[in-house]
């Protein structure tokens, strides 16, 4: 939760700026002050809106276990899940019309934002329109995913907002989690007892299929399981991400 804390002391930065400008009457003061308050304030709303938490929660309390990597409950080790590898997805993704990549936490751990565009490259050449689903707090700093597909020059235009994609997943062929876990986790559109309850999710689960990539069945962020995992479109995909997509995109390219 230190980047809602930083946002909101940064803020306050800017407002002891704006103070200071009107004791001095400096008017630029008064300006930059504002501006670093205003927005400082903005992105720490953003962001606590993203978690579906209130700010004292935020500052005070907090998911009982979160930032705790736990593996999954016995319950969800029970779960049903369908794991496939790189060439049974290989010939998936080449029937596919449209793709969303939906990436996380993970993505960034592995570093895997180049294999990522590599992968996205090789399907466009297919025909396959690729579109990247960028959920407000996906990894663990405001703006995260934004950035390191930028790094990679994933086009600007090719990254949409959750509230401009979630209505899409319904019509699409596959949706592509790459490491990401709490902002995919149904819980919490459906189960009231759980810490997520609330929290707006991207719609993966409601693609024709879910493919879904992360080491093993481990929780988030948010310590808790995924549901999502053992759902009759959801196939697992194994293996650290930047490799994953490595073998994915060769395995695409000898189709
Ligand atoms: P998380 O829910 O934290 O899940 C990340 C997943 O990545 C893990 O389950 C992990 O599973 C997988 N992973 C780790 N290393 C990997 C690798 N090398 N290759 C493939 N997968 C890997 O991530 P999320 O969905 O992005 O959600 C973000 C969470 O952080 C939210 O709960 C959010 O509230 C919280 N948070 C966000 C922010 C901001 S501002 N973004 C700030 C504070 C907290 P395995 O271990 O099984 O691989």
């Amino acid at each position: 939760d230190m980047p809602v804390a930083v946002s909101l002391l940064n803020s306050y930065s800017g407002i002891a700026a704006a103070s200071t400008g009107f004791v001095l009457e400096n008017n630029m003061l008064i300006i930059a002050g504002a501006l670093v308050g205003a927005s400082g304030l903005i992105l720490t709303n953003i962001m606590c809106k993203g978690m579906n938490r209130s700010l004292m929660n935020v500052l005070l309390g907090g998911w009982e276990n979160a930032g705790t990597v736990t593996g999954p409950s016995e319950a969800a080790k029970n779960v049903q899940i369908k794991s496939v590898d790189a060439e049974e997805l290989a010939m998936l993704f080449d029937a596919a019309q449209n793709v969303i990549v939906i990436p996380g936490y993970g993505m960034a751990v592995a570093q895997a934002q180049h294999a990522i565009r590599d992968l996205s490259n090789v399907l466009e050449k297919k025909g396959v329109r690729v579109r990247f689903a960028v959920h407000p707090v996906a990894g663990r700093m405001p703006g995260h995913m934004n950035v390191l597909l930028a790094e990679a020059n994933v086009p600007y235009d090719k990254l949409y907002a959750m509230e401009d994609i979630n209505d899409d997943f319904s019509n699409t062929d596959i949706a592509l989690i790459i490491g990401a876990n709490d902002v995919v986790n149904p819980a919490a559109r459906s189960n009231p007892q759980s810490p997520i309850y609330g929290m707006p999710i991207l719609n993966a689960d409601y693609a024709k299929t879910v493919v879904i990539n992360k080491r093993s069945l481990n929780v988030g962020y948010a310590g808790i399981d995924n549901e999502l995992f053992g759902y009759p479109n959801a196939l697992m995909y194994f293996g650290d991400a930047k490799e994953a997509m490595n073998k994915l995109a060769n395995e695409l390219k000898n189709l």
